[in-house]
């Protein structure tokens, strides 16, 4: 029977409608795609031995305890073009996974194409792109969101939409812009929705935000909202606690400064929240000018 027959505009706009409301904001291919049959086709993998390695995240928050890495025929990643199938993998592996691939890279540009092939991460089948960093990467100074947004998804750029423009007159208060400070999400692919991202997405994903920082190698790191802070910093406290206050953040090959602060989309429905956002700018001009930091 074909549902689509004898439609008019109004049922049109309605079914838009109701698609809309549930989160359905952006269309990201031409041909619908039955997930089902697609995991019906898996086949199964067998669990591979553990591999003995360093692991420069464990022990951050999110962050599960050791379990069998995924076998060396089968990594999570690839180079090659991502396949319209994604490995469906127990989360521990694919948090070994996460972390064998972040730690393969040498470079950001490899970082990026390895994320780009990874398949550990089930946020990837719904975003249309990667977003994984604007601005300069050899900045003193690093910002780290939490995820991107539908504009970040359609332009494959962080902070790019109604809060990356706040982010942009935040920086532009202690004379920063985007060829002066490097950005990046600790979720590179937007959750359907703007869903809060899961435990374990943030998990999985994290190996590659603690490359990203260890390779970029920034001065200062700043956390922007709760859920980038608590990622990175291994804390469950709330951003208001958590806020303006320097903390150290080891980025695997050394301590840099680390501080909170609030998210651009949480001061653009709290305006009261910028006077204190304002402060922890001023703590970071600071820093970046030699002075203060304890
Ligand atoms: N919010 C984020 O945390 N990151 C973005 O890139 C955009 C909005």
């Amino acid at each position: 029977m074909d549902v689509t027959a004898d439609r008019d505009f109004d049922d049109w706009a309605d079914i838009l409608a109701f698609h809309w409301e549930a989160g359905v904001d952006v269309a990201i291919g031409e041909v619908p795609v039955d997930r089902f049959a697609e995991s019906a086709a898996e086949p199964s993998r067998p669990r591979a031995p553990a591999a003995p390695a360093r692991d420069a995240t464990a022990g951050q928050a999110g962050m599960a305890p050791r379990s069998p890495a995924p076998s060396r025929n089968q990594p999570a990643y690839s180079s090659a073009p991502a396949t319209p199938t994604l490995v469906t993998q127990p989360p521990d592996e694919a948090v070994m996974g996460a972390r064998e691939a972040a730690r393969a890279a040498t470079s950001l540009d490899e970082l990026k194409a390895i994320l780009d092939g990874f398949e550990g991460c089930a946020l990837k089948r719904t975003a249309s792109r990667l977003v994984f960093a604007d601005g300069n990467p050899a900045a003193k100074v690093m910002f780290v969101g939490e995820a991107p947004g539908r504009d970040e998804d359609q332009q494959g750029l962080p902070f790019v939409g109604r809060s990356g423009k706040l982010l942009d007159l935040m920086l532009a208060a202690i004379g920063l812009d985007r060829t002066s400070a490097y950005i990046a999400n600790v979720i590179p692919w937007r959750p359907p929705g703007n869903r809060t991202p899961t435990p374990q997405e943030t998990s999985v994903c994290l190996p590659f935000i603690a490359r990203q920082i260890e390779l970029a190698d920034p001065d200062i790191l700043v956390c922007l909202g709760g859920p980038s802070a608590q990622a990175l910093l291994g804390t469950t406290e709330g951003i208001t606690k958590l806020r303006g206050r320097f903390m150290d953040y080891d980025t695997g090959t050394r301590t840099i400064r680390a501080i909170a602060t609030f998210h651009p989309a949480y001061l653009l429905r709290t305006p009261l929240g910028k006077r204190f956002a304002w402060r922890d700018m001023l703590a970071v001009e600071a820093l970046l000018a030699g002075k203060g930091g304890a």
